[in-house]
């Protein structure tokens, strides 16, 4: 089936590279993403400027294929019944190879390059592919040459590891554009898996340990009244941001998820976090996350969180668990947990919170704290992120904040939340006005140097603006 597909991808690319449009065909027959490795050979450098590009496009590690005895010019010479000619006129050559892949079983995809000699895959590569226990892996070969095309030196490599799935290869000629590499790429649907939490700036994202994939900046909620709510709701989501943070104690529940309904934006480009509070609803979270589904009536939710710790707040998260099992809810988190309470409270659940969000202002920072949740593989997410109710206008008018704002050419809130996302920290910053709304989400046109970072990070007063 691979190998249709991938046949299939090669001619979609071929045309696409003709006619000068992009590939939807082969794009939407993309294998599921995959960790990555790019192995190649490259005795002059060619192959290695494929690899490259393809490593770096995909975000996959790479591996050298470095023979233990290197090659000379004199090696390498063809047609002159040198040491490359002599491989080549022998299958059962198996030049050493210097070193090896560290943990090959990690990797479910390998692209393989090598140069083209004699119409073949150089015989090292046969001792590579003998190396390893390749079975269950896709590989998808790619080669350089002076002008022979691929031919049948890919498919004659099977043999060498039969148990894995192998796709048709490319034939690449040197001067290869990176772009050129990642329509192929693109055209195989080979994609590389997102790590989790780490931030990914174009897809303006963040893969979290649910698996699922959240916006790392989106919509604060709180305070806005029900008619406020359904309009910033629709100014973001006009706007193309994603995210929205609300919670059974704003109040507007409801609102965000009409909002969500008219807009016409496909459910499941949309990501919405909502909280229990402590209280009856801690005390019968089932009734509690019913009432949630009920009021913002968008099918599932994309994440719950439990508002503070209180009584019975494990109890809680247990139903929030059994909810994810149901398929009522993706992802779970916590807010306005701290070290000693995470410490306290994760050896008592079954599913690592996915998300910690937590009050974080350049005036709060949280700089012990937010290392901490990072370490365990969970998202931290800054509400607050402009100093909350009554501190706002003092952050954006801080003196430094302004000076850097004014380097980039953009406002005060635009440098704090991005001082924010270059921590790793995703941002919900409340507006009900849709200038701002727009302002927020546009974060991404610059980017703060070190120095600057040190600058933000050095306004930390440990001033909380509000009790939790
Ligand atoms: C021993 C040897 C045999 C080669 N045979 C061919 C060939 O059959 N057809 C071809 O087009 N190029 C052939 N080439 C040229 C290489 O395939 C081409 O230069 C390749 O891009 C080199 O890749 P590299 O720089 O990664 O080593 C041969 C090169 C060598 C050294």
């Amino acid at each position: 089936m691979k190998h249709i597909l991938s046949a299939l991808c090669v001619m979609a690319l071929v045309l696409c590279l003709i006619v000068g449009v992009g590939c939807p065909a082969c794009a939407s027959e993309a294998e599921p993403d995959s960790v990555i490795l790019v192995a190649y050979f490259s005795a002059t450098g060619t192959t290695k400027a494929i690899a490259d590009y393809a490593a770096d496009i995909l975000g996959a590690d790479i591996y050298e294929i470095v023979p233990a005895e290197p090659y000379t010019d004199a090696d390498l010479a063809y047609y002159t019944g040198g040491r490359a000619d002599q491989e080549q006129n022998d299958p059962s050559a198996r030049p050493a190879i210097s070193g090896g892949v560290e943990d090959m079983g990690q990797y479910d995809t390998v692209l393989l390059g090598y140069p083209i000699w004699h119409g073949q895959a150089p015989r090292i590569i046969s001792t590579f592919l003998e190396s390893y226990d390749l079975s269950g892996k896709t590989i998808l070969p790619f080669c350089t040459s002076h002008s022979s095309g691929i031919g049948s030196s890919d498919d004659d490599l099977h043999f060498l590891a039969p148990e894995a799935d192998w796709l048709d290869g490319s034939r690449f000629p040197a001067g290869t554009t990176r772009d050129e590499i990642a329509a192929w790429l693109d055209a195989c649907g080979i994609k590389a898996a997102p790590q989790t939490g780490v931030f990914d700036f174009e897809r303006k994202t963040v893969m979290l340990n649910s698996g699922y994939e959240m916006p790392i900046m989106g919509l604060g909620t709180y305070s806005l009244s029900d008619e406020e709510c359904y309009n910033s709701v629709t100014a973001l989501l006009q706007a193309g941001g994603r995210l929205i943070d609300t919670a059974y104690m704003y109040g507007n529940e409801a609102a965000v998820g009409r909002a969500i309904r008219d807009s016409g934006i496909p459910r499941e480009e949309i990501f919405v976090i909502t909280k229990i509070y402590p209280g009856s609803q801690y005390a019968n979270p089932e009734q509690a996350i019913q009432e949630a589904l009920d009021k913002l009536d968008i099918g599932y939710i994309d994440m719950m969180l439990l508002h503070h710790p209180g009584s019975n707040d494990v109890k809680a998260y247990k139903a929030m668990e059994q909810a994810v099992a149901e398929g009522k809810i993706h992802s779970l988190g916590l807010s306005n947990w701290y070290v000693k309470e995470l410490e306290e409270f994760l050896p008592q659940v079954n599913i690592t919170p996915a998300l910690v969000q937590n009050e974080i202002h350049p005036y709060y920072q949280e700089n012990d704290v937010i290392p901490y949740i990072q370490s365990l593989g969970i998202v931290v997410q800054g509400w607050y992120p402009l100093g909350g109710r009554g501190h706002t206008a003092e952050l954006l008018g801080d003196e430094t904040i302004c000076s850097i704002a004014a380097d980039h050419g953009v406002s005060s809130a635009q440098v704090i939340l991005r001082w924010n996302l270059q921590k790793g920290v995703v941002v919900i910053p409340g507006s009900s006005d849709p200038d701002h709304i727009r302002e927020n989400l546009d974060l991404y046109g610059f980017e703060l140097t070190e120095d600057e970072m040190a600058r933000l990070n050095a306004l930390d007063r440990n001033e909380k603006h509000d009790w939790y």
